[in-house]
């Protein structure tokens, strides 16, 4: 079997030097940051409830993809705290308050059950995602920037590292599992990205949360085409080798 991929970093580490004196700023200021933060901190926590939802389905068949979300559930609870770390420090959250509002957010996967047929198009639909996030993420690093410490930057700077670790061991488990299905991918991945409507149609469901001007028609079809690069990779002689060894 190929393992998942998993970083070993700490927000908490991170950010312990810092504290919300250092970050005063304008009301106006204080809110747009607030503004900015927050669905960020919602579209990581959905995490937990599509992994509870694909619990509801049953759709985890492989020992692989089992692996995997696991990996990635541990790693978006991370993003998760890192963020309600953030707007502690920036954006005058409490981190009571914001798991309060957490909690009272809907989340409805009909939009989405075309992908949770089957592990393997719920695994394409996560390994396109994950490359999106790490590239709308990329793209926010002025904001990052202008909050005025570099533990900021590093911060972005290990989330976009896990968000290419998301895909590249999503792709992994289609690659080991389903390289028979690899044709496949391009009309799913076709199919997500004519979905895609706007902003108002997220509801909760961790992927497709495509809010702001990072998300450009370039952006995903550049996706697009790496995750169709990605699948078609055959393994190498050393990832064979650590499939047979543990088979499912
Ligand atoms: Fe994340
Ligand atoms: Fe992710």
């Amino acid at each position: 079997m190929i393992a998942p991929v998993r970083r070993d970093w700490s927000p908490k580490d991170l950010f312990n030097a810092l504290t919300p004196a250092m970050f005063t700023a304008e009301p106006s200021v204080v809110r747009a940051r607030w503004d900015r933060l927050w669905p960020e901190l919602y579209t990581e926590y959905d995490a937990r409830h599509l992994k509870k939802e694909l619990c509801i389905r049953n759709l985890i068949k492989t020992n692989e993809a089992e692996a995997f979300f696991n990996a990635w559930a541990a790693d978006e609870e991370r993003h998760t705290d890192g963020f309600i770390q953030i707007m502690e420090l920036v954006a005058g959250g409490s981190e009571t308050d914001l798991r309060q509002r957490l909690n009272t957010r809907s989340h409805d996967f009909s939009a989405i059950s075309e992908f949770l047929k089957d592990e393997f198009s719920l695994i394409v639909m996560i390994a396109f995602d994950e490359m999106c996030t790490c590239r709308a993420y990329a793209a926010e690093r002025e904001f990052y920037a202008g909050l005025g410490n570099r533990r900021f930057l590093l911060w972005l700077r290990e989330v976009i590292a896990d968000e290419a670790v998301h895909s590249m061991n999503a792709v992994n488990v289609i690659r080991a599992r389903y390289c028979n299905r690899v044709s496949e991918v391009g009309v799913i991945l076709e199919s997500l990205i004519s979905g895609i409507a706007d902003d108002t149609s997220y509801t909760g469901t961790f992927v497709l949360d495509y809010f702001g001007t990072a998300y450009t028609k370039e952006l995903l079809a550049n996706c697009r085409a790496t995750i169709l690069r990605n699948v078609a990779k055959p393994l190498t002689p050393a990832e064979q080798d650590g499939n047979n060894r543990r088979p499912n």
